[in-house]
């Protein structure tokens, strides 16, 4: 059966000094999602930003809001993210000791849970949570920085996570490197939401946007 694909930009490759009109735009543009990627210089080697720009870019647009936190501890900020206006918060499965805890802690305010792995994180840690999900995002870069190159060990990953599924309502999300040469082979796999960054902001402009979108879009579509 044909799968629906979310294209959901990163505004970690956006123009930081006007986020409001980068947002407004890439939506313009057809995007279906923001991602938001949180870091704290700790948990990965960057920092980014934090819940009050979140909270700054809600009246911006009505779109998904898919916050990927990027940081440790994650437990005590989950309520800040979730009052910034996140619709799905994201934790790493390496950055939390109770991942149930967190989990359940995430629904508990409302907002649709989602876990990350890490390249190097085996699908196995998402067995016993499976029911707490509402999305997976498998990491195809290590996480830290826009622009690398996507890790192909992670399309049989993918395959295996959308097999784990079954019928379950869970996303499935690829994040890291996907291009439109890349896109195809996480959509094969089973992916439904693809992350891109700077695959979608090259060229600064709204048109340039809505052509890297539909590049992307219609590269996975083609095996959907
Ligand atoms: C990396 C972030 C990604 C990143 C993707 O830690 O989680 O969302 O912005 O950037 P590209 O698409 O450039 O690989
Ligand atoms: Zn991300």
């Amino acid at each position: 059966m044909p799968r629906d694909i979310t294209i959901a930009p990163s505004i970690l490759a956006s123009d930081f000094s006007k986020l409001g009109q980068e947002v407004r735009d890439v939506i313009d543009a057809g995007a279906d999602w923001i991602h938001l990627d949180v870091m704290d210089g700790h948990f990965v080697p960057n920092i980014t930003f934090g819940p009050d720009v979140i909270a700054k870019l809600r009246p911006h647009t009505d779109s998904v809001f898919d916050t990927h936190l990027m940081i440790e501890p994650v437990d005590p900020y989950l309520e800040a993210f979730a009052k910034a206006g996140s619709d799905i918060i994201t934790v790493h499965a390496e950055a939390t000791t109770h991942l149930d805890r967190t989990l359940q802690a995430i629904r508990g305010l409302g907002k649709k849970a989602g876990v990350s792995l890490n390249p190097s994180t085996p699908e196995s840690v998402l067995q016993y949570v499976m029911d707490r999900l509402d999305l997976i995002l498998v990491m195809t870069v290590n996480p830290g920085f826009g622009g690398q190159k996507f890790i192909h060990s992670q399309i049989e990953k993918t395959r295996r996570i959308r097999d784990m599924i079954g019928d379950r309502p869970i996303d499935l999300e690829i994040d890291g490197g996907v291009t439109p040469e890349t896109a195809p082979l996480v959509a094969a796999a089973g992916a439904n939401v693809l992350v891109a960054g700077s695959a979608v902001f090259k060229g600064g402009t709204t048109e340039a946007y809505a052509a890297n979108i539909s590049a992307i879009r219609s590269a996975a579509a083609q095996v959907t």
